[in-house]
């Protein structure tokens, strides 16, 4: 039987690296059209399409924001102007799914939602993660509690970056450092399983431009849990992550981006192997979840609400303030 399902016509706005993942991702997304993209410039637009068989390029920003052949526009350029850019596409009517940081800070993620919220139109931050098997199942045990009582996250995310200060990871004009770019895989984690910190003490290194290039946070929770993390750019470290509770304990193995793998070790019985597989690069969950939010009229999605994206761009602008961390336009 061929379940037919209404087609949601996606726009990709930047062509960087994410942007081709993610028009990889829709090809797993039954019921996604890549309709159209849109780039800076428009021999780069000509170009995506040509690799993704897109039918329609476009050589700004704001033509694709503009476009009748659109239902929703994936915004994928840097942090930076994620607060631009989104704005663009909803001034023009346009659905959107924005790239995490979802904004600098929190100033301008409320400016974002409370435009949407007036003009009734759906935004959501892209945090993956949260629509990966991985994440659905966790938050199952959890539910079910098979930890107990939930206690404590420890986790992490690094990679080591080859170091360019014009590009986006270090460079303050494009947003760049470690919390904003990585941290926020962890704090969300938290935010998913905690709520919002009612605590926060942030330590970071900063590089010479003034970023940080590793950052270590303490978070505590009005229902007595706590989360230790620690993010870099610049730090070779073990993959792994662990939530602890009063029964047991999971272990999160992989880039807590997308773990692929979790070990569930429960007070005397044998660790378990869960298998959280699944085909494709992971970007398909999140584009199915805001077409089905589309299909039903939603103006928010429930499982990474706006609520909670504006909780970790308020957690983050703490941290950043007790790092010393400042981007354009932003007083200490
Ligand atoms: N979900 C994930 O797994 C994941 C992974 C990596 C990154 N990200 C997020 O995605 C966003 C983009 O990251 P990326 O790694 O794709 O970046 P990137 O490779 O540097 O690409 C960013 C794109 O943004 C556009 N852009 C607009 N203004 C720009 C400027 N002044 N400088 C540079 N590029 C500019 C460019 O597209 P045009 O030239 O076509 O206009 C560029 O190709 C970031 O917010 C990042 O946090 C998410």
């Amino acid at each position: 039987m061929t379940v037919h399902v209404k087609p949601i016509r996606w726009g990709i706005l930047g062509t960087g690296g994410i942007a081709h993942k993610f028009a990889q991702g829709l090809q797993w997304a039954p019921g996604a059209v890549l309709a159209a993209v849109g780039s800076r410039d428009p021999s780069t637009a000509d170009a995506f399409a040509r690799e993704f068989n897109v039918p329609h390029a476009y050589g700004s920003y704001s033509e694709l924001a503009q476009s009748p052949e659109v239902d929703v526009i994936y915004v994928s350029t840097p942090h930076f102007f994620h607060y631009e850019n989104s704005l663009l596409c909803l001034e023009n009517g346009k659905a959107v799914l924005c790239e995490k940081a979802f904004t600098i800070n929190a100033r301008e993620a409320q400016a974002v939602i409370d435009y949407a919220r007036q003009k009734g139109l759906f935004v959501m931050e892209a945090m993956w993660t949260r629509f990966l098997p991985v994440a659905v199942r966790l938050r199952r045990m959890v539910a079910e509690g098979l930890l107990g009582e939930l206690h404590s996250l420890a986790a992490r995310f690094t990679f080591r970056a080859d170091y360019n200060p014009q590009g986006r990871l270090f460079n303050p004009a494009l947003g760049g450092g470690a919390l904003l770019d990585v941290g926020v895989y962890p704090i969300a984690w938290a935010a998913m399983l905690f709520g919002e910190p009612t605590e926060i003490h942030g330590i970071a290194h900063l590089s010479g431009q003034g970023v940080d290039e590793r950052a270590t946070m303490l978070l505590g929770y009005a229902g007595g849990q706590t989360a230790s993390l620690f993010a870099s750019l610049t730090t070779v470290s073990p993959d792994r992550s662990t939530l602890m509770g009063s029964q047991g304990y999971l272990t999160l193995h992989g880039r807590l981006a997308h773990p692929t793998r979790i070990t569930l070790s429960l007070k005397n019985k044998p660790d378990e192997e869960l298998d959280v597989s699944f085909e494709g690069n992971g970007y398909q969950f999140e584009a199915l979840h805001v077409m089905e939010c589309l299909r039903q009229g939603k103006l928010e999605s429930e499982i990474m609400s706006l609520d909670e994206t504006l909780s970790i761009m308020r957690t983050m602008d703490q941290l950043r303030q007790q790092m010393g961390v400042f981007y354009p336009g932003e007083t200490a």
